[in-house]
């Protein structure tokens, strides 16, 4: 079996490492991959966003199933051209991957499904969004509709720094097209959760549930980031959050995008708030795994993936995927000046007696022409524990975070500190 993993970050190599541990004799290509990725396949030289060499790649390599993992190729219509051509893939369509990509969208089929998310309006220009925003109750939140690279959304405490985002989007367009249409919405109380479900497009199956921490620094400080570490399981989960997921959020979803033309199949990433209650609204949904989610869900799926994701690919009933008991918290090392401005090239050294249960996943990396690994992104490397308990996983990734080492290298040494607040 011959597999290609698209993309170049700790999800992808987290994913390719997946893939081989179940199929250790399958044939895994990366595009184009990083280092990490060298070490469990073949990088091919293909940038993400280059859909029609990735079509010619895959139908030349003779692939029998193609992952994307990030949005931006599932928005330009990777997974549509590869099914064309006749290769299966796990992916949703480009106009099933707007349910990320276009928040307006999103928050229309919210809407028409009944999905409890915040209520909201959607704004193309900017006189109308300044009305809206200066009858709105405080605090709110303003988010560009397009894909922003995880900027577009601001977390706004008064309606001025809500006028002045808006004015940033739909006047300055600081961020381009993305910001077109800008959403206005209500702040939502409560706490996070990341619930990933693999679908074929009617059947769910959801992965263990993760939360991520977004700020850059402990204490769940300083600026937005991709993400600074995340964990799972997460005690929030319940069978009863599941269920009322499953059944008010997922599976009307999938049939009012159905119903509109755009069914979904692949992974449908629902960014929950749930409440003092217990009762889940929708933030956002994303069309993919999330990162560094995936770091820390993929380790505890025991057996299934592989056919999981197969069956997604090709629209036939999902198999079992059984779930590892273990726990598992993985810390992001990033480069110094991340987020801003990361810097790009400080020599990594990975000790090679890191303890039991540690697993490195390469995010932005590369090997210079010595061979000397280095930091070629902002976020360079998702450290994962796995162990028995929550307590046994988080030591063990944060001490082998401590034992890598680079020049700049930044992490948060409080992965996971709600629930070691809640235990
Ligand atoms: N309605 C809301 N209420 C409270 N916090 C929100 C709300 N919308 C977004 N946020 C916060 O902003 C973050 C980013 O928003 P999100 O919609 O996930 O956009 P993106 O991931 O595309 O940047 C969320 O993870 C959450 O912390
Ligand atoms: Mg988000």
């Amino acid at each position: 079996m011959k597999l290609l993993v698209v993309g170049s970050g700790g999800r992808e190599h987290a994913l390719l490492w997946a893939l081989k541990r179940e199929q250790p004799d399958a044939v895994l290509l990366a595009a184009p991959g990083n280092a990490g990725t060298a070490l469990v396949a073949t990088n091919l030289p293909i940038p993400a966003d280059q859909i029609p060499d990735l079509v010619d790649a895959a139908v030349r390599e003779r692939v029998d199933l193609v992952i994307i993992g990030p949005e931006g190729p599932l928005a330009l219509g990777l997974a549509d051209r590869l099914r064309g051509r006749g290769i299966p893939t796990f992916g949703p369509s480009g106009a099933a991957a707007r349910i990320e990509a276009s928040k307006a969208w999103s928050k229309e089929v919210m809407v028409a499904a009944g999905v409890p998310t915040a209520a909201s309006r959607t704004f193309a220009t900017l006189a109308p969004a300044l009305a809206y925003i200066d009858s709105h109750p405080e605090p709110l939140v303003v988010k560009a509709s397009g894909l922003a690279a995880g900027k577009g959304a601001v977390v706004c405490a008064t309606r001025a720094e809500a006028a002045s985002a808006a004015r940033a989007m739909l006047d300055t367009r600081i961020f381009g097209d993305a910001g077109d249409e800008v959403v206005v919405e209500a702040f939502l109380e409560g706490e996070e959760l990341s619930v990933l479900a693999l679908t074929n497009g009617t059947e769910v199956a959801i992965l263990p549930p993760a939360q991520d921490h977004k700020r850059l620094q402990e204490g769940d400080r300083g600026p937005n980031t991709g993400g600074m570490g995340a964990y799972s399981p997460v005690a929030l989960d319940t069978a009863a959050l599941r269920a009322m997921v499953t059944t008010r959020v997922l599976e009307p979803t999938l049939a009012e995008m159905a119903r509109r033309g755009a069914p979904f199949s692949g992974v449908l990433y629902a960014g929950l708030m749930v409440d003092r209650s217990g009762n889940p609204s929708v933030v956002e949904f994303n069309c993919r795994f999330g990162d560094p989610e995936t770091q820390v869900i993929l380790p505890r799926i025991a057996s299934g993936l592989v056919d999981a994701l197969g069956a997604c690919a090709r629209g036939s009933r999902l198999p079992e995927v059984t779930i590892d008991p273990s726990a598992a918290v993985t810390t992001v090392l990033a480069a110094r000046g991340y987020p801003d401005q990361p810097e790009r090239g400080a020599e990594i050294t990975i000790p090679d007696d890191l303890p039991d249960g540690a697993l490195v996943f390469h995010a932005g990396t590369r090997r210079d022409e010595a061979g000397i690994l280095r930091a070629a992104g902002g976020r360079v490397l998702a450290v994962t524990g796995v162990g028995a308990t929550f307590a046994a996983a988080q030591t063990i990734s944060r001490a082998a975070a401590e034992r890598i080492t680079f020049d700049g290298k930044q992490f948060r040494r409080d992965i996971g500190w709600r629930e070691a607040a809640r235990r």
